[in-house]
């Protein structure tokens, strides 16, 4: 009796532990609708390199131009677009974020977690997930839905073991010479969890 009631209190607390961890996974999951590249009709790559996950940064963009879409057809037809000048214009190899966020708060998949992007420049493609909200957001923010998708696809990150669990989160602007991703949302952006004070310096 002596032993055998702290054991199952003991037996107890891991369980509900468990559980607990498992409904946080279960939550962020479901937060989150990710449209794969099949599905909003994404042309293939010409060419990938792959992602050594875990990564630890996170860098977050907005898309300047186009501004923000506020329905999944919309966003849709903007991601397609950001990837034919991505490949087009710029003569990348595929859209360059690993992410991208809607305003109505669906998240597309880019290039993904496992497939180094281009979106931060040389130093920082391989060792960071870059997400980028679509929109300007130079003077308004996000909508609530789209920053709400985006956090959860961070802690999913964590979650799948694609960005350490101590990540350190940017604004695009702290690595590169750059205003993105806009000033009101990047004042937003350093309210969040990991974010780190950096300032850019050409390196
Ligand atoms: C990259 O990852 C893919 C999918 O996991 C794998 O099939 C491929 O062999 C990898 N390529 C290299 C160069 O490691
Ligand atoms: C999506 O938004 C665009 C632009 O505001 C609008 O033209 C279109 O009708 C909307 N589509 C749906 C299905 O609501
Ligand atoms: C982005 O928003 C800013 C502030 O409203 C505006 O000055 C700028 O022209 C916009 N950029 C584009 C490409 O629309
Ligand atoms: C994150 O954790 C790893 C492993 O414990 C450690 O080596 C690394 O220095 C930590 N990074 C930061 C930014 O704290
Ligand atoms: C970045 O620059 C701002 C404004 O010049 C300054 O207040 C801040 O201390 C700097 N931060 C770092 C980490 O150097």
């Amino acid at each position: 009796m002596g032993k055998i009631v702290p054991f199952c209190v003991w037996i107890g607390i891991a369980f509900l532990m468990t559980c607990v961890r498992t409904m946080d996974t279960a939550v962020a999951e479901s937060e989150i609708n990710i449209i794969s590249r099949a599905e909003w009709g994404a042309r293939p790559p010409k060419s990938r390199v792959n992602m050594t996950s875990p990564v630890p940064y996170v860098i977050i963009h907005h898309s300047y131009e186009p501004d923000v879409c506020l329905n999944r057809s919309q966003c849709e037809k903007y991601v397609r677009g950001i990837q034919n000048f991505h490949m087009d214009t710029r003569g990348w190899d595929d859209i360059g974020y690993n992410f991208l966020v809607g305003g109505s708060g669906d998240v597309f998949e880019g290039r993904g977690w496992d497939v180094v992007g281009a979106q931060a420049g040389p130093d920082w493609n391989s060792r960071s997930i870059g997400i980028c909200f679509i929109g300007n957001f130079t003077d308004k923010l996000p909508p609530k839905e789209a920053i709400s998708a985006g956090k959860a696809l961070i802690l999913l990150g964590v979650e799948k073991k694609k960005v350490v669990t101590n990540y350190t989160l940017y604004g695009h602007r702290q690595v590169r010479p750059t205003e993105c991703p806009g000033n009101e949302f990047f004042k937003l952006v350093t309210q969040w969890d990991h974010w780190k004070p950096r300032n850019y310096t050409a390196e």
